[in-house]
C-alpha cells in the first residue's frame, strides 16, 4: 500500500511511538488522524505542530467501542474514506519472554499477537492485512520511569545491539509493513534478540522486587 496520498489512523498518536509514526507518515505525504485521550484543544494544538493541514486530532478512547466508531466517522467526514486498510498492532518483546516481572503486561501482549493472527484470517477476504510489531525498549513516556532498569537487563541479556531501539527503527518497520503487500498475519520482533529471564541464582535478589512499576 502506498503511503503518499492515503489516510491513516494512528492510535496513541500523541505518544512516543505513535507520534513518531504519525510524523513519518505525514512526511511521506499521508493524511493522519491522531486518536488519543488528551483533551481536544490540547490535542489539536499538538496535531497542528505535526502538520498544519494534514494532521487532525480526534479525542478517542480506543478501549471504548462507541468512542472508536464515532472517531472513525469523524475521520471519514474530515479526510475522506479509508481506502485500503492496514492494521498494525503493537505487541512487545514481553509477549515472547513471559516472566515474573511482566505478570499482566506480558500476557496482554500475547493477546495482541494472537488477535493479530486471528484478525488477519478474518479480515483477509475484505482486503485488510493485520500485522504486529514487538519492540524491546523504546524511549518514550511509558518507559521513562524504568528504562534504567531495563537498559541493564538489555546489557545482560540482549544478543546485539545491547541498547534501546531508536524509535526510527520502529518507524522503518511500520513503513515496511505498510508497503509490503504480502506480509500478513506476522509479528516482527525488533528486540536485539533480547531474552527476558528470571534469575534463580541462590542469593540473587528476586527480580520481582527490582521491577519498577510495570504492573
Ligand atoms: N516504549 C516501549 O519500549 C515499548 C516496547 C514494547 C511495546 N510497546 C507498546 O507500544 C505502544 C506505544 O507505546 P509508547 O511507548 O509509545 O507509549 P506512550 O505512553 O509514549 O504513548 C501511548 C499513547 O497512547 C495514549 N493512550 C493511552 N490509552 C489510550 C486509549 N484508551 N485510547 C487512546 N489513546 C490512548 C496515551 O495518551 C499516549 O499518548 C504500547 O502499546 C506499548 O505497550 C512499547
Amino acid at each position: 500500500m502506498k503511503i503518499d496520498g492515503n489516510t491513516f489512523i494512528v492510535t496513541g498518536g500523541l505518544g512516543g511511538i505513535g507520534g513518531a509514526v504519525a510524523k513519518a507518515l505525514l512526511s511521506r505525504g499521508a493524511k493522519v488522524a491522531l486518536f488519543d485521550v488528551l483533551p481536544a484543544q490540547k490535542g489539536s494544538l499538538l496535531a497542528a505542530e505535526y502538520h498544519p493541514t494534514d494532521a487532525i486530532y480526534v479525542n478517542v478512547d480506543i478501549a471504548n467501542a462507541d468512542s472508536t466508531k464515532s472517531g472513525v466517522q469523524i475521520v471519514v467526514e474530515k479526510l475522506g474514506n479509508l481506502k485500503g486498510v492496514v492494521i498494525i498492532n503493537f505487541s512487545s518483546a514481553a509477549a515472547h519472554g513471559l516472566y515474573a516481572r511482566t505478570l499482566c503486561y506480558g500476557p496482554s501482549k500475547v493477546a495482541v499477537a494472537g488477535i493479530t493472527r486471528s484478525m488477519a484470517d478474518f479480515l483477509g477476504p475484505s482486503g485488510i492485512r493485520v500485522n504486529s510489531i514487538s519492540p524491546s525498549i523504546v524511549q518514550s513516556n511509558m518507559t521513562a520511569g524504568f528504562s534504567g532498569y531495563f537498559n541493564d537487563d538489555l546489557l545482560a541479556h540482549a544478543a546485539f545491539p545491547r541498547k534501546p531501539v531508536p524509535v526510527e527503527e520502529i518507524v522503518r518497520t511500520v513503513v515496511y509493513l505498510v508497503e509490503n503487500a504480502y506480509v500478513n498475519g506476522e509479528d516482527i520482533r525488533v528486540d536485539s534478540a533480547w531474552r527476558l529471564v528470571t534469575a534463580r541464582t541462590p542469593g540473587a535478589r528476586d527480580p520481582r522486587d527490582l521491577a519498577p512499576g510495570l504492573e
